[in-house]
């Protein structure tokens, strides 16, 4: 169990394409503790391995609220298979991207695909925040960001702003 760094924009890391597993080994289920470990520590919701330097289509998500018991969810190789046309809109937030809140319109609801730490294929399907959580989720194992919605423009100007920050941690 360990707390590993979190990935930040711009790093180029963040938009390679991760790599799917073909079995699920020791070595995988340290990493989705190290993945928990992690997020609980920068109090996020979700988590790919991508965003701590690990290229393997593995994710986790525990969307429960301080009060609550924690609600652990960990997906390896997950595949959305179906998606509504109604769609909702979330502010979403992303570890990688810190102080930045972008307003992201996705499918409602979507059915996922996953194998999960036991090694058994699983389906789940998601609505809410969860739907919202895992589409973001799933798009950094692609390669991508929130940030990829918004004009060129708008995301430079945002990456400009993080990397000074990570210059300057005082300001
Ligand atoms: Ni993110």
């Amino acid at each position: 169990m360990s707390i590993k760094d979190i990935i930040t924009v711009p790093n180029e890391t963040l938009k390679k394409i991760s790599q799917p597993l073909e079995k699920v080994s020791t070595n995988e289920k340290k990493l989705i503790n190290d993945l928990f470990d992690t997020m609980y520590a920068s109090k996020g919701i979700g988590l790919a391995a991508v965003q701590i330097g690990v290229l393997k289509r593995i994710l986790v998500v525990d969307l429960s609220t301080k009060d609550e018991k924690r609600d652990p969810l960990s997906f390896i190789n997950p595949i959305i298979k179906k998606v509504s046309n109604e769609t909702s809109i979330y502010e979403e937030g992303c570890l990688s991207i810190p102080d930045t809140f972008i307003e992201i319109e996705r499918p409602k609801i979507c059915e996922v695909e996953y194998v999960d730490i036991n090694g058994e294929k699983k389906n789940l399907k998601c609505d809410g925040l969860l739907s919202t959580c895992l589409q973001h989720e799933l798009n950094h194992l692609d390669g991508q960001l929130i940030i990829d919605h918004l004009s060129k423009l708008k995301r430079d100007s945002i990456i400009k702003k993080i990397s000074k920050t990570k210059k300057n941690p005082d300001r």
